[in-house]
């Protein structure tokens, strides 16, 4: 039998849930780089808690998406020239990795520490690893680094998701509306 995806648009499930991760992430690394720089203070310890919480809602939030991403048809991408459409799928998965890779590290962080995540009061997530110094200053470093290929990302999706939009007048934007 053969199968031809005609869809036009994601699903409205798929579309709120690339809205409400997109607005969290990129709020998450704001906050990230802001709280790092703060001096030792209740200020600092509220924010670096509400970064947890909200980080842990990520991993979950992601483990839902990619689970309703391989179970439903989405719109192709097939109408783009190949490098395009290449470089597309790359960033794409490239960003639910990220996605994952993000609150992990950032687990393996605070299990690192010795401390296991309040979720929201609702109940403690507990630790993956146990508690070592040398293992935290190298999750550390890979919750950054990994930080920093996230945004570089999500600068050159939102770039080409505004070039369809504005220059190429393509559809692809308004897909995931
Ligand atoms: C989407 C998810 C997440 C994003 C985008 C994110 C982003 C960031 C960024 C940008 C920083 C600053 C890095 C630096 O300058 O050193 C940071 C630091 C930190 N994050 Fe996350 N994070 C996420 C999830 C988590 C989770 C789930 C946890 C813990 C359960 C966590 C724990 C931490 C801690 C403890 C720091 C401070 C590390 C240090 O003092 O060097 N993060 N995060
Ligand atoms: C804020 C600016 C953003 C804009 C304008 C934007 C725009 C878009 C658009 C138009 C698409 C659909 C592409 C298509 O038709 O195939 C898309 C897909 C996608 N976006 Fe974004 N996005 C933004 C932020 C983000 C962020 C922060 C993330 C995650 C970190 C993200 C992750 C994704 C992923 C994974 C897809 C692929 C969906 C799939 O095919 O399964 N986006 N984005």
């Amino acid at each position: 039998m053969s199968f031809k995806n005609t869809e036009t648009k994601f699903g409205s499930i798929a579309i709120s849930l690339h809205w409400l991760m997109a607005i969290i992430i990129i709020g998450m690394l704001a906050l990230g780089l802001y709280m790092t720089g703060l001096p030792k203070s209740a200020l600092k310890l509220k924010l670096y808690g509400w970064h947890k919480e909200f980080g842990m809602l990520i991993l979950m939030l992601a483990a839902a998406r990619i689970s309703w991403r391989l179970s439903n048809i989405n719109p192709s991408l097939a109408s783009l020239p190949s490098w395009e459409r290449l470089g597309a799928l790359a960033v794409h998965w490239m960003l639910y990795l990220l996605m994952f890779a993000m609150p992990i590290t950032g687990w393996l962080i605070t299990s690192a520490a010795g401390f296991p995540v309040s979720f929201f009061g609702l109940f403690l997530i507990p630790t993956i690893v146990p508690a070592d110094e040398n293992w935290l200053k190298i999750f550390e470093t890979m919750h950054e680094w990994i930080a920093y290929g996230l945004i570089a990302l999500i600068i050159g999706h939102t770039l080409a998701a505004l070039k369809h939009h504005f220059i190429d007048k393509d559809d692809i934007f308004r897909r995931m509306l």
